[in-house]
This record gives C-alpha cells, sequence and structure tokens, in this order.
C-alpha cells in the first residue's frame, strides 16, 4: 500500500500514520521528522530549515523534494508507504506524481483527514503544553493554518481533479478514526 495522508496542521496525520504503520508494516514518511531530525542534528541543511520552520512557513521545495527521494530510495520502502506531509503545494504535488513514476511507485490511496479550525486549535494548544514543539506557539500556530489554506488547500483540488482524493472525519477517537482510513482500502 502507498497512501498520501494529508490535512491541516493538527488534523492527526502523524497519529494515523504511526497506527497505519504497524497495522500495515509499510514505512511511515513525514517530511516534517526528517526536518526536525535535521534542525535537531545540526546538519547544514537542518540550520537552514529552523528558521523557516519556527515561524510556521514551509521550507524550500527543492531540499524538502531531495529529502524525499532520498528517503524513498531506502529498501524499507519496498513493502509501501505512508506519506505524511507531503505534498503541500501543488508544485510538490506534480514533483510527487513525477518522482512517484520515475521509482514505479505509484500510489494506491490519497486521503484527507478533514478537522474543523476548532479543533485544530485546541489539539495544537494542548500539544504545545505537553510537548512544547518549536513551532507550537500560537503565532507559529495562525501562520500553519494560513500557510495551509492558501498553499496546501489546492492539493487537495490537484488530487480531487483526477477522482483520487478520499476524504475521511478526522474527529472522533484516533481507532474510530483509523478504521474510516482502513475501509478506504
Ligand atoms: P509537520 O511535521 O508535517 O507538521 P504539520 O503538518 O503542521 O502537522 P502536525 O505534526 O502539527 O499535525 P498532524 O496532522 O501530524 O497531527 P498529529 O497526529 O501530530 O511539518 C512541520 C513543519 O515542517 C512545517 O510547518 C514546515 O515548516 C516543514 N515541512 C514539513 N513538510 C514540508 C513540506 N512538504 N514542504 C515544506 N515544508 C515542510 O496530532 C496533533 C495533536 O492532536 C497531537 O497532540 C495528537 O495527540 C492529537 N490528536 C491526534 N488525533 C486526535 C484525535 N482523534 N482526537 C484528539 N486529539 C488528537
Amino acid at each position: 500500500m502507498r497512501i498520501v495522508l494529508l490535512g491541516a496542521p493538527g488534523s492527526g496525520k502523524g497519529t494515523q500514520a504511526a497506527l497505519l504503520k504497524s497495522r500495515l508494516n509499510i514505512a511511515h514518511i513525514s517530511t516534517g521528522e526528517l526536518l526536525r531530525a535535521a534542525v535537531a542534528a545540526g546538519t547544514p541543511l537542518g540550520l537552514q530549515a529552523k528558521v523557516v520552520m519556527e515561524k510556521g512557513n514551509l521550507v524550500s521545495d527543492e531540499v524538502v523534494l531531495g529529502m524525499l527521494e532520498e528517503r524513498l530510495r531506502l529498501s524499507d520502502v519496498a513493502s509501501g508507504f505512508i506519506l505524511d506531509g507531503y505534498p503541500r503545494n501543488e508544485a510538490q504535488a506534480q514533483a510527487l506524481d513525477g518522482l512517484l513514476e520515475r521509482l514505479q511507485l505509484p500510489l494506491d490511496l490519497v486521503v484527507q483527514l478533514d478537522v474543523p479550525q476548532d479543533a485544530l486549535l485546541a489539539r495544537l494548544a494542548g500539544r504545545a503544553k505537553a510537548e512544547g514543539r518549536a513551532d507550537d506557539s500560537p503565532a507559529a500556530v495562525a501562520n500553519r493554518l494560513a500557510v495551509y489554506q492558501q498553499q496546501t488547500a489546492p492539493v487537495l483540488e490537484y488530487y480531487e481533479r483526477d477522482g483520487r482524493l478520499k476524504r475521511v472525519v478526522g474527529e472522533g477517537s484516533v481507532d474510530q478514526i483509523l478504521d474510516r482510513v482502513l475501509a478506504l482500502m
């Protein structure tokens, strides 16, 4: 199974991807996690990405695509993958189609976790208190949600145009949401 999981910040992409990973025994590829690992390691890419991420803006398409291609070439991808956090704009969606065609890894499912704004805000405020993620400050969250509306929402239309997009209600217990995603397979 090769799955793209779409949704706003706080919609539960990371939570559901972790469950799908263990249920389906496939790789979980989160571009946010890959970038946070680069930031933590203090690599040149990480130092560059840190400032952008803390403000809640998108890291450059070129940097993220290079990182993603490297990850997709690892052997564990042969059993399938869930892509979490990519694509985030229409150029990335086009680049992904091109990359997966070259790697001969066509997508099986594109799912959007649909969660209303007030629930997103409540979840991210909860995580800010519990974990203190650098981009969960109120200013960064506001910007991440605006960036999502402006740049990532068109990605939903991109997949809708050719009938690939499936929507799932992203509220309820994590197990209920997992069952909704699994029911699409
Ligand atoms: P990324 O790490 O992808 O963050 P995000 O999209 O903002 O998403 P979050 O991790 O905040 O939320 P999520 O949807 O994964 O939800 P989660 O399961 O964590 O990206 C971070 C940054 O990296 C970007 O802003 C950008 O700078 C950069 N970046 C990443 N990819 C990029 C790309 N492709 N191009 C350019 N830049 C890129 O859940 C959130 C909270 O809700 C948790 O506390 C969780 O426990 C809780 N929760 C989950 N499910 C439920 C539920 N059903 N009910 C109640 N609470 C729930």
